[in-house]
């Protein structure tokens, strides 16, 4: 049986966040129900997968059919410190040993920046193509994701701003993002590996061939705009494209797996009680070029 691509919201959002059914991310998948996937993610930007009770090498297994896996280095925690393989970013509140997070633990504050509106490793030269998450571990409550289309964000904007905001070029970097939560906590090396990377503000779908607002709470600066009338523009065109009616909010189920484009979409957390354990795993497509060297 092929699979199965159903928006999970026809009325409200034909365009964005759809169900794949039909699937078992456990056995070898075929290229018929790649191209499938491809397609889909291509219209709907987010894919959710149901019903995925996965091993981290099923995980990657599956994620490699997609294009060539960043190594997880956002997230300052070296090797030795690591729960997983270097291959998968671990988006949980557990240390080494299994242990939950103490409240004041630098990895659980640096990690609730994944809280902040963004679109993955935006401060990267070649930013993330597709991100697939697996819920492993839930808490009882809370913890939701939700998904901003960037897409609608964009054709919904006056057409005096989308002429103003044309071949932008913003500074993304970690140490932005965390800052506007008060985490400063980087040690001169860490500071040293945040140097700002430039990126397109308005990039072109090279699927889909729509244009959308590449945003991410990792802008700290557009180029030849003095910072604070940078940072306001970014505010107001990050109000306008997280209304409710772009979002989608995704409530996990056990062994969900769920899949978005960053060239489309933003992303946050929501929160959660952190004494529970919330053991998410996350392997990352990468972009492989820079948005500057794609076409607008
Ligand atoms: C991520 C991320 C959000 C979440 O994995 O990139 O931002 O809800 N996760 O854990
Ligand atoms: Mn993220």
């Amino acid at each position: 049986m092929p699979v199965a691509i159903t928006p999970i919201d026809p009325v409200s959002r034909p365009d964005f966040a759809a169900r794949v059914n039909g699937i078992d991310l456990r056995q070898a998948t075929l290229p018929d129900d790649i191209a499938a996937i491809e397609a889909g993610i291509a219209r709907f930007g987010v894919l959710v997968f149901p019903g995925q009770d996965i091993t981290d090498d099923q995980q990657l297994e599956f994620s490699r059919h997609f294009g060539p896996l960043e190594q997880a280095t956002g997230d300052l925690t070296p090797p030795d410190k690591r729960r997983i393989s270097m291959a998968l970013n671990d988006i949980s509140n557990l240390d080494k040993d299994g242990n939950v997070l103490g409240r004041d633990d630098k990895r659980r504050l640096f990690g609730l920046g994944n809280m902040l509106w963004h679109s993955d490793s935006s401060f990267k030269e070649a930013p993330a193509r597709y991100s697939l998450l697996s819920a492993r571990k839930l808490p009882g409550e809370g913890g939701n994701t939700e998904f901003a289309d960037m897409r609608a964000a964009y054709d919904t904007l006056d057409e005096k701003t989308r002429r103003e905001i044309e071949g932008m070029v913003a500074e993304h970097s970690q140490i932005h993002s965390r800052g506007q939560l008060g985490f400063t906590d980087f040690t001169e090396e860490e500071r040293a590996q945040c140097v700002p990377v430039r990126q397109r503000l308005v990039r072109r779908h090279p699927a889909s061939g729509r244009r959308s607002l590449f945003l991410s709470a990792h802008i700290g600066a557009i180029e030849g705009m003095p910072i604070p009338e940078a940072r306001m523009l970014i505010r107001d065109l990050t109000e306008h494209a997280t209304q409710r009616e772009f979002v989608y909010v995704h409530v996990w189920q056990p062994h969900d797996l769920v899949m978005w484009d960053n060239r489309c979409t933003m992303h946050r957390a929501r929160r959660y009680d952190s004494a529970q354990v919330r053991d998410m795993r996350r392997t990352t497509v990468s972009d492989e070029v820079s948005t500057l060297v794609q076409v607008a």
